[in-house]
C-alpha cells in the first residue's frame, strides 16, 4: 500500500544575518510537525532553506565588501547548524540560487507572460528592502515601513507587472470555498477584507540591480524577490522523486508574510496552471520581554543563546507550549527555566525516575492498566490537526498528571507492587511516543530505558516486559 503523503514548508529565510528565535519558532513547529505525520505513518517531505536574492542581500553583501553569493554562502552553513542543533530533521534544504530552482522561476515566467499576464511598465511609489515589499501610501501614510518602522525609499523605475487585480474574484472564491486555506480564522478575515478592497498589479521586476534571476523575456531586469522566493515551495518538488508531494499540505509562515502567501502566491500558481497548496498557517510573533525583537533593538535571540538557557527539547517544548501557534508570545529566559522545572523536571523527569529506580528494583509484571492513553491519542491528533500544538501538549501533561497522581495513591515503594509498576511503565511508553514529535532526544533516551520503540505501532500494543535500569537525569534543575 503507497503511504499518505504530506507536505509542510517553512518560509525560506533571508541569509543576511545568522538566525535568531523567530526563524527557530516556525522551523520547530514544522519539525514537530513532520515528526507528528511521520509517526502517522504518512509520507512526509518538510522543506526549509534559504531566500538568497534581491536588494536586501546585495545590499548586506556590499556592507562587508563581499559579493552576494560570497556573503550568503558564508551565512548559509549557520542556518544549517542552528537546526541540527535543535534537532531539525528537514527533508531537503532549497536555496533559491540552486540552478535547478532558477530554471523553474524561468519556466514559470515565461508561461505567465506567454499567456499574456505580464507588461511592461514603470513602477512608482514606495518601497521596504527589509520586507522586500511595495507600500502604498495609504499602507504608510507616515511614509514609513509598518513593520520596520524604517523611513520607505522612493522607487521609480521600469518594471514588469503581473495582472494581480484580475485574480480578485478568484481569490475571494478560493477562500470561500477553502476556509482552511488560510488559518488561523482572524488571518483569514483580514485578508479578505483587504482583498475585496480591490488589487493592484504587482510590480514582479526590478532593473535598478542585478542581484537576482533575470527575466526569461528581458534579460535587464532581475524578478522580484517575492516573485522568485514562493516559487521555493514548487521547485523543491520538480527535483528528483519529489513530483508526488505537490501540492503541499501546510505551508508555516510568520503572520508578516501572510499577504505574500495568501494573494501572490495563488494567484500566480492559478495563473501558471499550477495546483495550489492546501492550506497556509501564520503563526503569531514572539517579543522579548515585550519589546519587538530586532536587530536594531539588539535583543534578537540567537539560537546558541536560546538553547544555553535549558537545552534544545526546552526550547523546542517552551516555543510550542507556551501560547497558541496563531496568538504573539513574550519570551523572556526566566519562563523559559520555570516551565523548564515546574514541567519538565517536575513532572516528567520526576515520573520516569521515580518509576524506572522502582522498576529497577521490584521488576514489573504484566496487567491490565487504568492508565489509558487512547482519549488522549485522540485528541492529539485532533489538535495537531489544526495546529494547536499548546492544547496537544497540555494534553499529554494532564496524563502525565494522572500518572503522578497514581503513582502517589498506590506507593509502590511501600507495596513493592510490580503491576502498579507495569501500568506506570506502560504509559511512560505511551506519553514519550505523544511527546517524540516535540521533544525527540528526551523520548529516544526514555525509550532506551523502558525498551520500546518510537512507533505509533508500539503506542497501540502494551509494552513488553524487560529488565529496567534506572534512567539517567533527564532534566537536571535549573536554579
Ligand atoms: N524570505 C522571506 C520569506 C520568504 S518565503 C517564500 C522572509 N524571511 S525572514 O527571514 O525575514 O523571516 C522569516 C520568518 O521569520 C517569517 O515567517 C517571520 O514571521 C519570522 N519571524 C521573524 N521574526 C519573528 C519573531 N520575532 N517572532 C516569530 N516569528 C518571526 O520573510
Amino acid at each position: 500500500m503507497t503511504k499518505k503523503k504530506f507536505y509542510v514548508s517553512t518560509p525560506i529565510y533571508y541569509p543576511n544575518d545568522i538566525p535568531h528565535l523567530g526563524h527557530a519558532y516556525t522551523t520547530i513547529a514544522a519539525d514537530a510537525l513532520s515528526r507528528w505525520q511521520k509517526l502517522l505513518g504518512k509520507d512526509v517531505f518538510f522543506l526549509t532553506g534559504t531566500d538568497e536574492h534581491g536588494k536586501k542581500l546585495q545590499n548586506a553583501a556590499e556592507s562587508k565588501g563581499l559579493k552576494p553569493k560570497e556573503f550568503i554562502d558564508k551565512i548559509v552553513p549557520k542556518f544549517k547548524e542552528a537546526w541540527k542543533k535543535l534537532n531539525i530533521n528537514y527533508s531537503y534544504f532549497i536555496r533559491t540560487t540552486d540552478k535547478s530552482h532558477e530554471d523553474v522561476v524561468s519556466k514559470v515566467l515565461q508561461k505567465v507572460y506567454d499567456s499574456g499576464e505580464i507588461y511592461k511598465g514603470t513602477y512608482s511609489g514606495l518601497y521596504c528592502t527589509s520586507c522586500e515589499a511595495y507600500y502604498t501610501e495609504q499602507d504608510a501614510p507616515s511614509l514609513k515601513c509598518p513593520v520596520h518602522e524604517s523611513k520607505l525609499e522612493k522607487l521609480e523605475e521600469e518594471s514588469y507587472f503581473f495582472k494581480l487585480s484580475k485574480y480578485q474574484n478568484f481569490l475571494l472564491d478560493l477562500y470561500k470555498k477553502n476556509p482552511d486555506f488560510i488559518s488561523p480564522k482572524g488571518k483569514r478575515k483580514e485578508v479578505i477584507n483587504r482583498v475585496k478592497e480591490g488589487l493592484k498589479d504587482l510590480s514582479i521586476s526590478r532593473s535598478s540591480f542585478n542581484w537576482g534571476v533575470p527575466l526569461p523575456f528581458d534579460k535587464t531586469h532581475v524578478t522580484y524577490v517575492w516573485f522568485d522566493a514562493l516559487l521555493n515551495y514548487y521547485s523543491a518538488t520538480r527535483l528528483g522523486k519529489n513530483k508526488k508531494y505537490w501540492p503541499a499540505d501546510v505551508h508555516l509562515i510568520g503572520k508578516d508574510i501572510l499577504w505574500f502567501h495568501t494573494v501572490y502566491w495563488p494567484a500566480m500558481l492559478k495563473s501558471a496552471g499550477i495546483e495550489l497548496p492546501k492550506k497556509v498557517f501564520a503563526h503569531g510573533w514572539w517579543t522579548v520581554l515585550n519589546k519587538k525583537m530586532g536587530k536594531s533593538a539588539g535583543n534578537a535571540i540567537k539560537i546558541d543563546e536560546l538553547i544555553s538557557y535549558a537545552g534544545t527539547d526546552a526550547t523546542r517544548y517552551f516555543l510550542l507550549r507556551q501560547t497558541p501557534f496563531g496568538d504573539d508570545g513574550d519570551f523572556s529566559k526566566e519562563t523559559l527555566i520555570e516551565k523548564y522545572n515546574q514541567e519538565l523536571a517536575n513532572k516528567l523527569g520526576n515520573l520516569v525516575s521515580r518509576v524506572s529506580t522502582l522498576a529497577e528494583k521490584y521488576g514489573l509484571k504484566e496487567s491490565i492498566s487504568v492508565l489509558s492513553s487512547a482519549k488522549i491519542f485522540e485528541s492529539v491528533e485532533k489538535y495537531l490537526e489544526n495546529l494547536e500544538f499548546d492544547k496537544a501538549l497540555n494534553e499529554i501533561f494532564s496524563f502525565i498528571d494522572s500518572c503522578n497522581e497514581y503513582i502517589q495513591q498506590k506507593k509502590p515503594w511501600e507495596t513493592k507492587d510490580s503491576k502498579v509498576l507495569y501500568e506506570l511503565s506502560n504509559a511512560i511508553k505511551d506519553i514519550s511516543i505523544l511527546l517524540s514529535p516535540f521533544i525527540p532526544e528526551t523520548s529516544e533516551k526514555i525509550s532506551k530505558v523502558f525498551n520500546f520503540p518510537l512507533t505509533l505501532k508500539a503506542l497501540k500494543t502494551p509494552l513488553k516486559i524487560t529488565k529496567i535500569k534506572k534512567s539517567p537525569i533527564l532534566f537536571e534543575k535549573i536554579k
